[in-house]
Formats: structure tokens, sequence, C-alpha cells
């Protein structure tokens, strides 16, 4: 599966999958991130990527030929399953889509900054508007972070143990049991019996009705799904 994102802060960017599951997924070649920097596509001398609304009001807005010329390139090399453009007022990143995303080829991700980006971008190029939350962040590279990171852990092969993806909350209807290591006994806070006891069927049992207790108290919309 193959990403590729673009953006002014290309920065942002070098981190967040060069650790962990995301840079293994890499490196096995089952994920490949590609962070193209949309000041290298400014159009004018001045290599600008944003300017002034129509219309007047604060702010600036990225302009379309950046934008236009990355994609166009892009395009010309492969065809894309999605092109997704992050912002606040998209639809909602869960788990469900993740799980979609993760099936897919090729899918392109753009990142808006300032006051937002030429709807004409949003009109002739984006196939999906996707958030990952009610609140509002600087650029849209953390939440393009965010969305490659929920779907490059579900992409087969990629955790080393395929059932981890499959137990984590969110995947079945429910959150996420208590999990304890060594020492069995910190200061006097102990690790329940049970789960030292060695009895499978007892600790999946008490698993089950800890997750099911702990959706009920946090998420009970789960439950009403
Ligand atoms: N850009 C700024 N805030 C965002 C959010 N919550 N989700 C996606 N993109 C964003």
């Amino acid at each position: 599966m193959r990403f590729d994102i673009l953006t002014v802060l290309p920065g942002l960017l070098e981190s967040p999958f060069a650790h962990s599951i995301l840079l293994r997924a890499q490196k096995k070649g089952i994920a490949e991130i590609h962070v193209h920097n949309l000041r290298d596509y400014a159009t004018n001398k001045h290599k600008s990527v944003d300017d002034y609304p129509y219309g007047g009001g604060s702010g600036m807005v990225m302009m379309i030929e950046p934008f236009a010329a990355c994609i166009e390139k892009l395009k010309a090399e492969r065809e894309y399953d999605e092109v997704i453009f992050m912002t606040p007022d998209g639809e909602t990143l869960n788990q469900n889509i993740a799980n979609q995303l993760s099936v897919k080829g090729n899918i392109m991700i753009l990142c808006g900054h300032y006051k937002g980006i030429d709807q004409r971008v949003r009109d002739l190029y984006v196939t999906r508007e996707m958030s990952i939350g009610d609140y509002v962040l600087s650029g849209g590279e953390l939440p393009a972070a965010v969305l490659v990171d929920s779907v490059v852990r579900l992409i087969p092969g990629v955790l080393s143990d395929e059932t981890s993806a499959l137990s984590d909350s969110f995947q079945g209807d429910l959150l996420d049991a208590p999990v304890y290591t060594r020492p069995a006994d910190w200061n006097g806070h102990k690790v329940p019996d049970i789960l030292l006891s060695g009895n499978t069927p007892e600790i999946e049992k008490w698993r089950f009705e800890q997750a099911l207790e702990r959706t009920k108290a946090r998420r009970p919309d789960l439950l009403n799904e």
C-alpha cells in the first residue's frame, strides 16, 4: 500500500513514520509513505503557496496551482483509490473507515493550512474529506499521520501477532480489558489473582467481563450500535 502526502510542512511528518510499527511496515515493503513539499510545486516567482481570500476576511488561503501540479504529476504515475483532504469539517475517522482504507492500494492525502484551501482543489480532486475529531489543529499534517497510522497497522503482515489488531478496542464491540505486567505486587498494589492462575478459560471470561464493564461505564453508545 502506498501513501502520498502533500504538505507545506514536510518536516512535521519526518518523525511519525520513522518509528515502531510504521517503520517496520515500510522496511518489510508492506507500506510506502511519500511526503511531497508543495512549495516545490509553486508556480510563481516568489514560490508562494497561499494568497489572500477573494471577498476579504482574515487568514490566507492555500492556492490551487501547487496542489494541482503535484496531484497531476502523481496521478500521471499511478492510479489513486482515494484523494483524501484532512479537514475538521470532514467525516470523522473511526475504526470502520480505517479497516476500509487498509485494503486499498494507493491513497493520496492533502494537508491544509492557514484558513483553508481553495475550494476548487476540493471540488476537482478530493474524493473523501476526513476529520480526526471535533477540534481544530493548526494543519492537516498531524491528522494525516493519525490516519496513516490507524490504517497501516491493519494491513495484514504488519503486526507480528496478527490477532493483536483484532483484539483492539473498537475492533470488536468492546473496549479492551485492563492489562498488567511484572511485578505481581507493587508496593501492595496487586495484579488480580485470576491473571496468575494459569486457568485460560477463566482468564478469558474475566477479560470479557472487564471489557464489558469498562464499555458500559465509558462508552455505552458502542453497545447500542
Ligand atoms: N485540520 C485541522 N484540524 C483537523 C482535524 N480535527 N481533523 C482533520 N484535519 C484537521
